[in-house]
C-alpha cells in the first residue's frame, strides 16, 4: 500500500514537472533526471562504451590506478555511500581497497531500480562489504545512509562520473552545501568532475554518430508518452548538443521540426511546439581546477588531494567536511 501511495505521488510529480517545464515562456526545459529511466539507465551505460565519450574510461582509469591511496587517506572505520552508483562498475576498485582492510557498509543511493539491481549483483562477490541500497532521490538516501552510521564511523561519499555537472549552477553549489550539512566535520566526499576540454570533442562525445546519444535524449520523450499517455511523436524532434560559452556547458536539447501540438491525455493539458524551438533537457558543466576548489571552500569542504587523467582531462577530487 505504502509503494503504491509512493508511486501515485512520483507519477504526479512527474506530471507536474513535465507540466511546469513545457509551459515556459521562455526556454522550454525538462529536469533531466527524468532521462533516467530503466532504458535510460541502460542507454546511459551504452553511451559510457562509446569511443567518442572518454569521460568514464578517465573516471575508471583514476579509481583502478588510486583506489588504494585513497583508501589509506581513510579511517578504517568508514562506512560508503554512493550517489548514483549506476552499474557500481567504478566502485568496485574503492570497495576492493576497503574489502582488505576491514568489513565496511556500502550504501549505493540510485533513483533507477534496476541499476541498483544490477550495482547489487556486480559487487556482490567482494569480501568484506554488505550492501544496502536505497531506491531513492539523493539527499533523502545520504540522510537515510548517515543515519546508519555507529559512533565513531567516519562516511565517504561517492560522487563519481561528473553528476555534480548535471546540476546547473548554482545548483551545484546548493546540492554540495546540503550534503555537507548531512556530513560531520571530517567526514569526506569523493567528487568526480569533467574539466574543460577543446570544444570539437566535447561535441562529438554529446553527439555521437552511432546515435546513441541521440536515443537517450529522445527517450525522454518515448517515456513521457509511456507514463503520461502522451502523443509526442519521435520523429517530430532531433537531438541537439551545443557548447555554450558563457556557462562553459554542454547543452543537450529536443528541436521540434514542426510547428506542432502535443496532448498529456492523463494530465489534461496540452503545448504548442514551433518548429525550431527546442526543449532543453540536460546541462554537463565542464569544471576548471580553480573552479573546483572554489565550489569546495564555498560548501564547507577542504581539498586533502586531487587526481587528474593525462587522456581526457577528468579530477577526482578528495574533500574533507571542515
Ligand atoms: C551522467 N552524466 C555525467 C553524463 C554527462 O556526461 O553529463 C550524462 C550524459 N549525457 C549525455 N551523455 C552523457
Amino acid at each position: 500500500m505504502a509503494t503504491r501511495a509512493l508511486a501515485i505521488d512520483e507519477a504526479r510529480i512527474f506530471a507536474e514537472d513535465v507540466r511546469d517545464g513545457l509551459n515556459r515562456s521562455g526556454q522550454k526545459e525538462l529536469p533531466s533526471k527524468y532521462l533516467y529511466d530503466d532504458l535510460g539507465s541502460r542507454l546511459f551505460e551504452a553511451i559510457s562504451l562509446l569511443p567518442e565519450y572518454g569521460l568514464t574510461r578517465a573516471d575508471e582509469r583514476l579509481l583502478q590506478r588510486h583506489a588504494c591511496e585513497i583508501v589509506e587517506r581513510l579511517p578504517g572505520d568508514t562506512v560508503i555511500a554512493e550517489l548514483g552508483s549506476g552499474s557500481g562498475r567504478k566502485t568496485r576498485w574503492i570497495l576492493e581497497a576497503f574489502s582488505r582492510k576491514r568489513h565496511t557498509s556500502y550504501f549505493p543511493i540510485e533513483i533507477s531500480a534496476a541499476a541498483l539491481q544490477v550495482c547489487r549483483r556486480e559487487l556482490s562477490d567482494i569480501d568484506s562489504i554488505s550492501i544496502v541500497g536505497f531506491e531513492r532521490e539523493y539527499l533523502d538516501g545520504m540522510r537515510e545512509a548517515a543515519a546508519r552510521r555507529r559512533t565513531g564511523q567516519r562516511v565517504l561519499v561517492l560522487f563519481l562520473g561528473s553528476t555534480i555537472g548535471n546540476f546547473d549552477h548554482p545548483a551545484d553549489v546548493r546540492f554540495l552545501s546540503e550534503i555537507r550539512n548531512i556530513l560531520e566535520p571530517g567526514d569526506v566526499l569523493l567528487l568526480g568532475a569533467d574539466l574543460e576540454k577543446p570544444v570539437d570533442l566535447l561535441l562529438a562525445a554529446y553527439d555521437d554518430p552511432l546515435g546513441v546519444t541521440a536515443a537517450f535524449n529522445l527517450n525522454v520523450l518515448a517515456r513521457i508518452n509511456r507514463e503520461m499517455d502522451a502523443d509526442f511523436p519521435l520523429d517530430g524532434f532531433e537531438h541537439l548538443a551545443r557548447f555554450n560559452r558563457d556557462t562553459g556547458s554542454i547543452e543537450m536539447h529536443l528541436r521540434s521540426r514542426r510547428n506542432q501540438r502535443i496532448t498529456f491525455a492523463r494530465a489534461g493539458f496540452s503545448v504548442l511546439l514551433r518548429e525550431g524551438e527546442t526543449i532543453w533537457t540536460e546541462t554537463s558543466h565542464k569544471y576548471s581546477l580553480s573552479e573546483i576548489e572554489r565550489l569546495a571552500t564555498s560548501t564547507g569542504f577542504r581539498n586533502r588531494a586531487q587526481w587528474v587523467d593525462a587522456d581526457w582531462p577528468f579530477a577526482e577530487t578528495l574533500l574533507e567536511a571542515v
